[in-house]
């Protein structure tokens, strides 16, 4: 099971692959206005992070671009300023091509945005080599989500596709471990749900016990 940092904040990145050796970063819009940065500037830092790793940064492409082409000259674009990049594509009509064409170049893609089975069969069909079901917008709508991730990994499975099922938008613990029990390969998260995630009040309480009986006793 891979653990993807969901941030464009550089030491946010440093940390979590020094504490936690996180497997690869996904960033999107909203994280890189977060970090004040122009967009190329801050996924080329990104990227060099990762350089000599196998681990992947997920680059996404300008959400403006509706058409094939100008999807594929941009993602060509991005995917050569370094090795680690995959390119994001929103789940719209055009990026379906535009993932075969990519893929065809070798080009890898995570399809984004995906909010249905059926449009992550056919990113899957398309060669996404990720595939990002966004679990936690969908339960924000009321919307079953453990059915949803199950259904993901079932289709894969079923027909036998490359796609990794990288489960986004994750909000807990929790959703993290039903992702890993539903055979997920990816889950990305922000920071702070994975420290939430990997700390429990019981803990810290038996801490503070185990101190105070630790601090009656004698060493030798
Ligand atoms: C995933 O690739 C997305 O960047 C992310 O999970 C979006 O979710 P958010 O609502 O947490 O920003």
């Amino acid at each position: 099971m891979k653990f993807f940092l969901d941030s464009a904040m550089v030491d946010e990145i440093e940390y979590a692959l020094d504490a936690w050796d996180i497997d690869g970063v996904t960033t999107n819009p909203r994280h890189v206005q977060v970090s004040g940065k122009p967009f190329l500037q801050v996924v080329k830092e990104i990227g060099a992070l990762m350089e000599g790793t196998d681990k992947t940064v997920s680059v996404e492409v300008n959400p403006h671009i509706m058409d094939t082409d100008a999807m594929v000259a941009e993602a060509e674009k991005l995917a050569a300023l370094c090795t680690n990049f995959v390119i994001k594509l929103q789940c719209v009509e055009p990026a379906f091509k535009a993932v075969r064409l990519l893929a065809e170049r070798d080009i890898r893609c995570n399809v984004t945005l995906v909010f249905s089975a059926t449009q992550a069969l056919q990113a899957m069909r398309s060669g996404a080599y990720y595939v990002s079901p966004f679990i936690g917008w969908k339960e924000s709508n009321s919307e079953e989500i453990q059915g949803f991730v199950e259904d993901v990994v079932a289709i894969r499975d079923n027909y036998g596709f490359d796609t990794e099922v990288l489960v986004a938008a994750v909000r807990n613990g929790r959703q993290i471990a039903d992702a890993a029990v539903l055979g997920a390969d990816i889950v990305t998260a922000g920071m702070i749900v994975y420290k939430d995630a990997f700390a429990h009040p019981y803990t810290n309480f038996g801490i503070d016990k185990f101190i105070n009986f630790w601090d009656q006793t004698h060493y030798e």
